[in-house]
């Protein structure tokens, strides 16, 4: 890890372990320019590849026609309205109605270390782990100035950049848009890499040809989404899973976004990420700053996967935080596809007593306990147990689990507001409303003013006083509706386009609120299943619910989507009932069990009701996951077949970073006739070192219980046809 500036050509040069990455400054007006990203490189002189040469463009030579500089000039953060045709990623409005900025280069700092980002989550690294460049733009005629951050990481080929804009001069500025980062380079045959999905079926993989003009993702929900996803990546069409080059940015940021590439009329493309101007304006007055949220960029020549571990590696070592990092979760049961609103302390209790006998050991109380609420219709900020339901009270009710030898978790959903409810009845004028708007509702829910202090305080009194009344050790934060209907009675006029994102920071204050004063909480997100799983959410919690959708086959795709991106020991996978709730489709227990494994693993079901075969099977579950877990949150995650683009069978593989023993779940999702076996390789293991088949008696089909790396990833194993369809089966290989 190393960041240097070459005086003579005016280079900056980061150079992670594998990757460099370099920003030159250009001409007498002190433009500065995207360089190079890729694979590392020794020499730091690349000014050349800066296209200002051939012919000379730069406006101190040719300012005769100066928007064809800028409309060429791969910009290192563009500014807008001076002859840059393709996206900018800052635009401002004056106080004069004007639109235009120009940046150049001012000073620079280059630090070890990495600063906070205030109000933000941001990866994080003390002076041995990170170095920093900040880059100082400014725009003289506005006073505006714009501090780029780019921090690296000694063990780690991420680079995070962020952006804060400061208004040094005499008037207001209004933000209308501020990215976070932007890069431009050269389209080598790209492809785009995005994630899709909805309600249920989160994160589903799309690759697409880069073409002329714009392509993206966005979400202008207010949330991150189910829909489309803050990740892309670019990668050669000869890029696989295992080799080639791939770039990807993913926001650290839990709400609006947009995520675009545009090809232009050279063929050279500018990939660009930060909050979506939708709806955005933000007001600086003078000697006001603006901290735009976090992007991290990622190189790898080592393909899709290589990219993935990358950022597994980044928000294991630098995003999470809290004692549950590094730690196994406890199982956890929880009611809701058990009961949903239907329980009471006796039902709870006998679930409770069930599970503890079969080695589980948290409960977590889901949806329903306070208020008046027997449905989805009502008493969403009413956070009151409801002692008709909960006979004896919350704190008993904690006691009786705890007696069992079980910890207890709850459910809350504080971003939100039922029309029924007391706390509506009081304070209307705490939803987010147009005035004199009937505002629409989603799942019969209003979201709370969280921009409002005083909204914010009592929100975080009544989840408080609940979790300081027992001993509560977990809690499942939900979210189950998106924005809309966007008005805070606490902004003035010309600050409501500052709503959007001063929601998302009140909800981030909450939760670093809550963590700071229940240190050993496990706070678990979830919004609606997996709408806003994204890295800004990791910063509080270590976990996140993945989906609704706990059909373990559809789970197989959401959760190799997921891993896109997120490390598995990010993910909230529980076994559940069949047939399924979401699909009804019936998959065996076993391999419900395998791939809840791949996250945090729990149950979601009514153990005292489900079959007596598949509740004898829990407690070899539980040792399994006991067995594994250490290695499925730390390892290596390789992916070798993906049922969404096959069909038929889903097979990844994880790998102990000192490569001393793996473990690979293979699910056949659907058996064919009269096929033969087939051929897995298996990646991530020592080439040189003999690995055991430790579990070999359950595959009687191999004949040898040995093997060496290289055997087993460069020639492979045959699995044979399973009989039926959704089977699964583990191998865990072990080194000698
Ligand atoms: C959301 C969550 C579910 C459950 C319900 C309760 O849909 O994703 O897991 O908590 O809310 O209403």
């Amino acid at each position: 890890m190393n960041i240097t500036y070459n005086e003579r050509n005016r280079v900056f040069k980061l150079d992670t372990a594998h990757t460099s990455y370099c920003i030159g400054i250009v001409d007498e007006e002190n433009f500065v320019g995207h360089i190079y990203y890729g694979r590392k490189l020794a020499d730091d002189d690349l000014a050349y590849l800066m296209r200002t040469q051939e012919p000379p463009f730069v406006p101190s030579k040719n300012n005769r026609d100066r928007t064809s500089f800028w409309d060429a000039f791969p910009t290192e953060y563009t500014g807008n309205d001076i002859g840059d045709y393709r996206e900018g990623a800052l635009t401002v409005r004056t106080e004069g109605g004007h639109t235009a900025v120009c940046l150049s280069y001012l000073s620079h700092r280059i630090y070890r270390g990495k600063e906070k980002l205030e109000g933000l989550p941001a990866t994080f690294g003390n002076e041995e782990e990170c170095m920093t460049l900040e880059l100082t733009l400014e725009d003289k005629l506005l006073g505006l100035q714009v501090l780029l951050s780019y921090s690296i990481f000694a063990d780690n080929d991420a680079v995070a950049r962020s952006v804060r804009i400061i208004n040094n001069g005499e008037g207001s500025i209004y933000l209308t848009k501020a990215l976070s980062a932007c890069i431009d380079m050269d389209n080598e045959d790209y492809e785009m890499i995005t994630l899709h999905g909805s309600w249920a079926r989160e994160r589903a993989v799309q690759t697409r040809t880069i073409m002329k003009g714009k392509q993206g993702v966005s979400s202008t929900r207010g949330e991150s989404s189910h829909q489309e996803h803050p990740f892309m990546a670019w990668k050669k069409r000869s890029t696989t899973e295992e080799s080639g080059d791939i770039y990807a940015m993913n926001f650290v940021y839990s709400g609006n976004f947009l995520a675009q590439i545009e090809e232009n009329q050279f063929g050279s493309i500018r990939a660009m990420m930060g909050i979506h101007p939708y709806n955005f304006c933000w007001k600086l007055e003078p000697g006001d700053s603006f901290q735009a949220p976090e992007v991290i960029c990622v190189y790898s020549s080592e393909g899709i996967g290589g990219m993935s571990r990358c950022f597994h590696d980044l928000y294991r070592g630098h995003l999470i935080r809290g004692e549950y990092r590094d730690k196994k979760r406890p199982i956890l049961i929880n009611n809701w596809e058990a009961t949903y609103f239907d329980f009471d302390t006796d039902k709870l209790l006998s679930i409770a007593r069930q599970a503890s006998a079969l080695g589980i050991e948290m409960l977590v109380m889901d949806d329903g306990w306070f208020g008046c609420r027997n449905d989805d219709n009502t008493s969403l900020g009413d956070w009151k147990v409801n002692e008709n339901k909960l006979k004896g009270g919350l704190k008993h009710l904690v006691d009786e689990v705890n007696k069992l030898g079980m910890k207890f978790g709850i459910w809350f959903e504080p971003e939100m507001i039922s029309p029924d409810s007391d706390l509506y009845r009081a304070h209307p004028d705490w939803a987010i409303a147009v005035p004199g708007r009937t505002g629409s509702l989603a799942r019969n829910q209003y979201v709370l003013d969280l921009t409002r202090k005083e909204v914010r305080d009592h929100v975080y009194e009544m989840v408080a006083s609940v979790l300081r009344s027992a001993n509560i050790e977990y809690v499942k934060w939900d979210m189950n509706r998106q924005l809309s209907d966007l008005g805070s009675y606490g902004l003035p006029a010309d600050r409501q386009g500052e709503l959007y994102h001063r929601q998302v920071l009140a909800v981030y204050e909450l939760q670093e609120r809550l963590t700071s004063e229940f240190p050993h909480l496990l706070l678990e997100n979830c919004s609606g299943g997996g709408a806003r799983f994204d890295a800004g959410m990791l910063y509080y919690s270590p976990q996140i619910w993945c989906s609704d959708d706990t059909d373990a086959i559809e789970r197989l795709s959401i959760q190799s989507g997921t891993a896109m991106v997120y490390p598995l020991s990010v993910m909230g996978a529980h076994v559940s009932d069949c047939p399924n709730h979401a699909i009804g489709r019936v998959t065996p227990f076993k391999t419900r069990g395998y791939v809840a494994l791949a996250g945090t693993f729990g149950y979601e079901l009514d153990v005292t009701k489900i079959p007596q075969e598949d509740r004898d099977m829990i407690p070899e579950q539980i040792a399994m996951y006991h067995k594994y877990n250490d290695l499925i949150r730390r390892g290596d995650y390789y992916r070798i077949a993906n049922y969404a683009d096959n069909g038929l069978y889903d097979c990844y593989v994880v790998a102990a970073k000192d490569k001393s023993e793996a473990l690979v779940t293979y699910v056949q999702v659907l058996n064919r006739p009269n096929y033969h076996s087939r051929r897995i390789h298996i990646p991530g293991l020592d080439p040189d070192r003999t690995y055991v088949i430790e579990n070999a008696d359950e595959w009687p089909e191999i004949r040898q219980t040995e093997y060496k790396g290289d055997t087993l990833h460069y020639a492979g194993i045959n699995i044979p046809p399973l009989w039926g369809d959704f089977q699964g089966r583990l191998m865990h290989l072990t080194s000698k």
